[in-house]
């Protein structure tokens, strides 16, 4: 396909012709719940803290990273409200030139207290993952309790002026169905866009299976029969995960993230750094590409910034076309959502 003109030569474009330009960082493993889609009940190893790339060590990545045409970034984790001092890696990150977009993905248990400090520090948007408007459901999928905590977050970022706040909430077959219309509910009385996720075999468990996923195909209809029509939105950008749809009654967006129903990796745009310092060209890849060996060699074998832009594009050209869940010999990638960063 034809690339638009102010691309040049140095551009992270792999070989199916995608152009990356839209980077994940994962800022830690660590997490204050547990949802079984995501991480193991108990007893969870996490990496010790020297091995997690340090805040100056991020942002020498994204300089680079930024100079081969990366302009959006998304913090995820783990969750990301664990690290402390976010709002400083967010301040070093928002003045890097190049990047107009930082996004953060969290699942809301601290956002009160970090609300105002992460938009002071140049924070763009949030999305807040909400499952359930049900107390003992919450505790039942996160294995701890909180849901006041989360909702609470939810209100103070739309207190200090977050706009477009958008509410993540997994679709899992026998679970979600019965959060549907709350959660809809919800979100149309608050302003809040709300997205459904297709679960992924992305579990520390491993107990995703393909009967398991509830589709957004389902959930529409069963938003439709409750509610009103769901009109299609326009898509804001090609590369996007999410199907956006506006109620036909004016009140209120959906949008339905449908990896495993209707995969979106022809249009894929992102690139992912684990809180270790690894680049993954895919959520489903097994393959580390070592960026924090670079960073920590510069005294020892003087690698250089060009070294590591060497390291994005080789990441890049290794890229597969498609994630592959729904092939005969899918493989589980071996880390799960938790230690790649969602
Ligand atoms: P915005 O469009 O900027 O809101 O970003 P987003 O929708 O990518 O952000 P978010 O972190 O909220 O993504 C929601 C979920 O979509 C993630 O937690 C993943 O479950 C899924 N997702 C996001 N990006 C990808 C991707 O590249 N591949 C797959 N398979 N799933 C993804
Ligand atoms: N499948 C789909 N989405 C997942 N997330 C975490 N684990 C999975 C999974 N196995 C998403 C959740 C959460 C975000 C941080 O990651 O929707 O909102
Ligand atoms: Fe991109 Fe991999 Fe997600 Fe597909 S599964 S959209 S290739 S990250």
């Amino acid at each position: 396909m034809p690339l638009p003109l102010n691309i040049s030569d140095n551009h992270l474009i792999d070989r199916f012709g995608r152009l990356h330009t839209n980077l994940r960082l994962s800022v830690t493993d660590r997490c204050n719940i547990r949802c079984f889609y995501c991480m193991p009940a108990e007893n969870v190893v996490f990496r010790p803290r020297e091995e997690l790339l340090s805040f100056e060590e991020i942002e020498r990545f994204v300089r680079v990273a930024a100079g081969l045409g990366i302009n959006k970034l998304r913090l995820t984790g783990g969750e990301p409200l664990v690290r402390s001092e976010l709002h400083k890696l967010i301040e070093r990150l928002a003045n890097i030139p190049g990047i107009d977009d930082i996004a953060l993905t969290t699942n809301g248990l601290l956002l009160a207290d970090q609300a105002a400090v992460l938009q002071t520090a140049g924070l763009h948007r949030l999305n807040i993952s909400l499952d359930t408007l049900n107390e003992a459901t919450f505790e039942r999928i996160s294995r701890r309790t909180g849901l006041q905590k989360v909702l609470d977050g939810i209100f103070a970022a739309q207190k200090v002026g977050f706009k477009k706040i958008r509410l993540n909430a997994i679709a899992i077959r026998d679970l979600t169905e019965s959060e549907i219309i709350p959660l809809a509910e919800f979100a149309r009385s608050n302003n809040l866009e709300l997205r459904f996720i297709e679960f992924m075999p992305l579990d520390a468990e491993g107990n995703w299976q393909q009967d398991k996923v509830l589709t957004g195909q389902t959930i529409r209809d069963i938003l439709e029969a409750a509610f009103c029509p769901l009109e299609p939105v326009e898509r804001q950008e090609v590369s996007q995960p999410a199907v956006d749809f506006r109620f036909a009654d004016g009140i209120g967006r959906i949008g339905f993230i449908n990896p495993v129903s209707e995969p979106f990796c022809g249009n894929c745009n992102r690139l992912r750094l684990t809180a270790e310092g690894q680049i993954r060209n895919c959520l489903f890849s097994d393959v580390d590409w070592d960026a924090r060996a670079l960073l920590r060699a510069e005294t020892k074998s003087g690698a250089s910034d060009a070294d590591l832009g060497q390291l994005l594009h080789d990441c890049v050209s290794a890229k597969q076309p498609a994630h592959g869940i729904s092939e005969n010999d899918f493989q589980k990638p071996n880390l799960a959502m938790y230690q790649i960063g969602g």
